[in-house]
């Protein structure tokens, strides 16, 4: 059988245990019962396992036939602060919290995957890795995984799949260099005078300011910002005041920044702080500027996506490969894993097939579907990127 019927074969465990998680999604760092499931499933397989500290995160070890190159899969486990509103009958029991990034058909794919690698474990040349990650959505489970030194030593290769239910069905895509964004968090306090809503010349007034940095700042970006090294800047929430006849004291703005590159995220970072406290203080006022820096940048290696592309064309065909032409501007925690070893993130389009993608909802919806039988490729492409990096590594 070839890794693609023998993944069909194993689609029906696929589902159930995404089915499970689905229904039971948990969030943060922390995902005990995903985690549990996990060992289940996986307990008769010939794996080493091993858990950190600082999060549920597993990391399982299959040794194959030959001593060679590691190669490290991941998979990630958390879900979304969210209600579920898709009405499936394996929606999710948990009040406000949703499987909506698919990370549920992740870990089903990875497990399909370490299933299937199990069973050609004499004929590795190497040691497979399997990375199930919880934390993803924002809380840096990558990066707190590499500093309990689960991933040590460090593999040779890092490959990951992310599911697109608005994109073609069963389509594998990439790009070599950044995929997606940096996000970092900005909050802009602007501290005027208080007072009555009837007198603002013995107030200061930090309102209208506040409204004046939010446009400026989109006039900013447009002028200062290349197109070839790019940033997006969202003020996404505002705070001020109380009543109706009241100047308060001070205003609040909360956005997101993505960028692409290193440099373009402390240029951006830089300005945007001049731009708010030269506005607040030409008003007489003052502004402080904050950032919590999020995800890196996510880069791909080039020999890893050219790998990628050749494997999956030859599983596939090559109709089943699709070089992006741009980023994503949304963020990935696996971007920590990037860092320190060479690899790439594909995605995998889950639309249900034959339906119109581009009406699909997108992941983080609260009605998020996913047609469950790309898993099956999922899991396939999983094995044969690992099966195929320690037979040759990225060598054509
Ligand atoms: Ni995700």
């Amino acid at each position: 059988m070839t890794m693609l019927d023998e993944a069909e074969a194993l689609l029906p465990g696929m589902v159930s245990l995404r089915r499970a998680i689905h229904a039971e999604p948990e969030l943060g760092l922390h995902n005990p019962r995903t985690a549990a499931r996990i060992r289940e499933t996986l307990a008769d397989l010939p794996l080493e396992w091993r858990e950190g500290p600082s999060t549920s995160g597993l990391v399982a070890t299959l040794k194959g036939g030959a001593n060679g190159r590691t190669v490290l899969l991941r998979g990630d486990t958390d879900a979304l602060p969210m209600q579920e509103d898709t009405g499936l009958p394996f929606a999710s029991i948990i009040k406000g919290a949703m499987h909506a990034c698919g990370h549920d058909s992740h870990v089903a794919m990875l497990a399909g995957a370490a299933r299937l690698l199990s069973a050609r474990r004499a004929q590795l040349a190497g040691t497979v890795i399997f990375m199930f990650q919880p934390g993803e959505e924002g809380h840096h489970g990558a990066r707190y995984m590499l500093e309990d030194g689960l991933l040590d030593p460090l593999p040779d290769a890092a490959f990951a799949l992310h599911v697109m239910p608005n994109a073609p069905h069963g389509l594998v895509s990439g790009k070599a260099g950044p995929l997606m964004a940096s996000a970092d968090k900005i909050r802009i306090t602007i501290t005027g005078k208080g007072g009555h809503a009837s007198m603002p010349h013995d107030a200061l007034d930090p309102v209208p300011i506040a409204c004046e940095i939010v446009l400026a700042i989109q006039s900013w970006v447009t002028r200062n910002v290349p197109i070839a090294d790019p940033a997006v800047v969202t003020i996404a929430e505002m705070k001020a005041g109380s009543t109706d006849n009241v100047i308060p004291e001070s205003a609040m703005l909360f956005g997101t920044i993505r960028t692409l590159s290193p440099q373009r995220r402390s240029a951006v970072q830089q300005g945007l702080k001049r731009l708010a406290e030269g506005i607040a203080q030409a008003h007489g006022a003052s502004a402080h500027v904050a950032f919590t820096p999020g995800f890196p940048v996510t880069v791909c290696d080039g020999r890893a996506v050219e790998f990628g592309e050749r494997t999956v064309k030859a599983l596939l065909g090559a109709e089943g490969w699709v070089t992006l032409t741009s980023p994503v501007m949304g963020a990935e925690d696996f971007a920590y894993v990037l860092e320190k070893v060479p690899g790439a993130m594909f995605f995998l389009g889950a639309s249900h097939e034959g339906d119109d993608w581009r009406q699909c909802c997108a992941l983080h919806s609260n009605r998020m579907m996913l047609d469950e039988s790309v898993m099956a490729r999922g899991a396939a492409v999983h094995a044969a990127l690992a099966e195929r990096f320690l037979a040759e590594g990225f060598a054509a």
